[in-house]
């Protein structure tokens, strides 16, 4: 990682800026290459990714981990995090106002510091925080939204994915485009 993500990851890990310090065990800031070209933003961290404060080790990170192989992607080849650095109580949803505060603190300054080629966003918090959208996301994922200047592609959370066949195709062609722009 680069200095500058290690100083956001620093951060991150003290980080009291909302309510949802006061639960969490560990902040989970992401993991990857500082040179990635493609950044991966989900919701928030689960229990385990609370526990561990690494994101997406769970059933659902064993998923993607998977799903990518299967494309010929390794994980490590992609900077993964999440619209909230810190797990929500129960799993609830992120609030509007959590997900605002951890875009300004700390996602939109990991985009800078990474400037990856295209974002994917990958769930309906990632495309409200960096999208500003909160319709359905089947008609998010026909529109093209840039972060920065940054190509960034509305897809479905790979929990919807691990579950349910239609975002699971959906997810599949996500990341097929996502990677033709990382090349192109
Ligand atoms: N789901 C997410 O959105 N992020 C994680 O880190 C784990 C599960």
């Amino acid at each position: 990682m680069s200095r500058e993500l290690e100083s956001l990851a620093r951060g991150i890990a003290r980080c009291r800026a909302c309510r949802l310090w006061e639960t969490r065990t560990h902040a989970v800031p992401g993991e990857g290459p500082a040179e990635a070209d493609i950044m991966l933003v989900g919701e928030g961290p689960g229990e385990a990714e609370d526990l561990s404060g690494r994101p997406f080790v769970g059933r659902t990170g064993e998923f993607l981990n998977r799903f990518l192989a299967e494309r010929g992607i390794e994980r490590s080849e992609l900077f993964i995090t999440s619209s909230v650095k810190c797990r929500p109580p129960s799993n609830r949803d992120p609030k509007p106002d959590e997900i605002e505060t951890c875009r300004e603190k700390w996602l939109l300054p990991q985009i800078e510091a990474i400037r990856p080629r295209v974002i994917l966003l990958a769930g309906k918090a990632a495309v409200r925080s960096l999208a500003g959208w909160t319709g359905a996301l089947g008609k998010a994922r026909e529109m093209a939204f840039t972060v920065g200047g940054v190509p960034a592609l509305a897809t479905y959370h790979p929990t919807a994915a691990m579950r349910f066949p239609k975002p699971r195709a959906g997810l599949a062609e996500d990341i097929e485009r996502a990677r033709e722009l990382a090349i192109g």
